[in-house]
């Protein structure tokens, strides 16, 4: 099975920014770290990150048949996209919405997710192992 990892805005910045929120590691160490030796021999992990909308839009049409499934971070783009979720439709594959946040105990304009209706389902506030729960989603229904 192969699986797109996408991130979105100001994820680049992670184990940089709000560290008391997102942890104290990239995403990058924790993906050769950790979730690539986890899935080691069970799946591909591709992984993309923008902080641009049509460039994750792109990258969501680019996974039509290159991908069994994604799992997306589109962290603020969460909250406003129409665009991203209106993609997510346009490729037909599962698409699992995590966040290493608990966004439902944040601020109000974070509990509305444009994403959640069109993803098979949402991963939330596990920090960054909502990423690894989010891959195994994927596998377990594949
Ligand atoms: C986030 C939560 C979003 O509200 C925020 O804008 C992010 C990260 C998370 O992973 O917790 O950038 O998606």
């Amino acid at each position: 099975m192969k699986i797109l990892i996408v991130n979105g805005p100001n994820l680049n910045l992670l184990g940089v920014r709000e560290p008391s929120i997102y942890g104290d590691s990239s995403f990058e160490t924790y993906l050769e770290k950790s979730l690539r030796p986890h899935f080691d021999g069970k799946c591909t992990l591709d992984y993309y990150q923008s902080n641009v909308e049509g460039e994750i839009i792109n990258a969501l049409h680019g996974a039509i048949d290159a991908y069994d499934g994604v799992v997306i971070n589109a962290g603020a783009y969460t909250h406003t996209s129409v665009a991203i979720a209106d993609a997510i439709k346009a490729i037909a594959l599962p698409v699992v919405e995590v966040h290493i946040s608990n966004v439902c105990k944040r601020e109000p304009f974070r509990h509305t997710s444009f994403l959640t209706p069109v993803c098979v389902g949402a991963i939330m506030g596990f920090g960054m192992d909502s990423y690894r729960l989010g891959v195994e989603s994927l596998l377990a229904g594949k």
